[in-house]
């Protein structure tokens, strides 16, 4: 019976354990795969949190950039053999603010996440989206609706609705050893000026545990508790099956070290006793002499309020309190010296 109530304990503890890092979990499934430019691996179960690359305009104030060194451009990958220049935005639409796009509604010009300038025209090449997936282990961003690609360019201006349209596909790759909040866009090549493929080189493509900057899973405080717990929990467990076993106690003595704890626990107890009584004391002198009929047949006849709480039957009062003090600071002493 004793046994079970200690293993109960125990049981509780694994229970609050179990519930604490549950709450850690907990806290990050709330990040699922619809929170926008988030990636989970299904593979790893990382989080690949493209946010940080994501460019917004920087915030104006009279003119001035409230932050010094925000970007107030996009990134740009050139084109190399190919006669033009790219500029992406990760998930969101460019910063650059464009006009006149090639075969693409005014509407929608404020939607373009990528895009390159030939012969003075201006040609998107995706409409911003912010859902990066996984094609097994690579990490996939695609951008679709762009300007007309260059055979369909006549049958969209007759207005036919299925003419094809340029996108964009973006591969990530992770890059530890570039600075935070970067990405490197290269372009590797379109087929038919249709569809671009470009890699993007990032740290943020290298996942992590936990994405969401405001609430990155247990705090520091939460960590401590659940290492002070762990430590309990095992304290209590390693010391009964040692005591139970190599000493062969049994009942509440296999708790470890239960004699300083029960010594502990006494002092407690003794200590609330005395603060008790002292306290009762005070408030009968204080209270005698004005209402001293109703305090002298309270007092005298039951030991008072504080006797009963006590639990130790003072008898009469005042004199019989201070022995039983010092009854019990010397037994006080005595246990304080062994
Ligand atoms: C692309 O950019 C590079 C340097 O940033 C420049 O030298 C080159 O002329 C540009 N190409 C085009 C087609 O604009
Ligand atoms: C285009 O951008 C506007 C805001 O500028 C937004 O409300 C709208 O949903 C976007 N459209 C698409 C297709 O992304
Ligand atoms: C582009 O991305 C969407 C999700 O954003 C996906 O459903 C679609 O299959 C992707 N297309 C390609 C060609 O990868
Ligand atoms: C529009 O596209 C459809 C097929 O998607 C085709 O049958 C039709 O001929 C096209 N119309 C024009 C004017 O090109």
């Amino acid at each position: 019976m004793k046994l079970s109530g200690s293993a109960h304990y125990s049981l509780l503890l694994w229970s609050a354990i179990v519930g604490v890092s549950n709450a850690a979990s907990d806290h990050n499934s709330h990040l699922n795969d619809d929170t926008p430019c988030i990636a989970r691996s299904p593979t790893s179960g990382l989080y690949f949190d493209l946010n940080a690359i994501s460019l917004s305009p920087p915030e104006m104030k009279n003119g001035k950039k409230i932050q010094k060194d925000a970007r107030d451009e996009s990134w740009h990958a050139r084109g190399h053999d190919y006669p033009a220049n790219f500029t992406i935005n990760i998930c969101a639409p460019v910063i650059e603010d464009i006009k006149d796009v090639v075969g693409v509604e005014s509407s929608h010009w404020k939607n373009v996440s990528a895009y390159y300038e030939q012969a003075g025209k201006i040609y998107s090449i995706g409409e911003q989206a912010s859902e990066p997936f996984f094609r097994g282990r690579k990490l996939v961003l695609n951008y679709t609706n762009g300007s007309p690609c260059p055979g369909d360019y006549n049958t969209a201006s007759s207005k036919n609705s299925s003419a094809r349209t340029k996108s964009t596909i973006m591969s990530f790759l992770c890059d530890r050893d570039a600075p935070a909040n970067t990405a490197t866009p290269s372009f590797v090549g379109t087929m038919d000026s249709c569809t671009y493929f470009f890699e993007v080189r990032s740290s943020a493509a290298c996942g992590g545990i936990a994405v969401d900057p405001n609430a990155g899973g247990l705090g520091p405080g939460g960590v401590f508790g659940v290492i002070m717990l762990i430590a309990v929990a095992a304290y209590l467990i390693g010391g009964c099956a040692y005591q139970r076993t190599v000493m062969h106690q049994r009942g509440w003595r296999q708790c470890p070290n239960f004699s300083l704890w029960a010594g502990m626990f006494d002092f407690i107890k003794d200590m609330f006793v005395i603060i008790f009584s002292s306290l009762g004391r005070c408030l009968r002198i204080k209270r005698s002499p004005s209402s001293s009929g109703y305090v002298r047949a309270d007092g005298e006849g039951r030991g008072g309020f504080i006797g009963a709480i006590g639990g130790r039957g003072v008898g009469h009062g005042g004199r019989r309190d201070v022995d039983a003090e010092n009854r019990l600071i010397d037994q006080l002493d005595e246990e304080w010296d062994d």
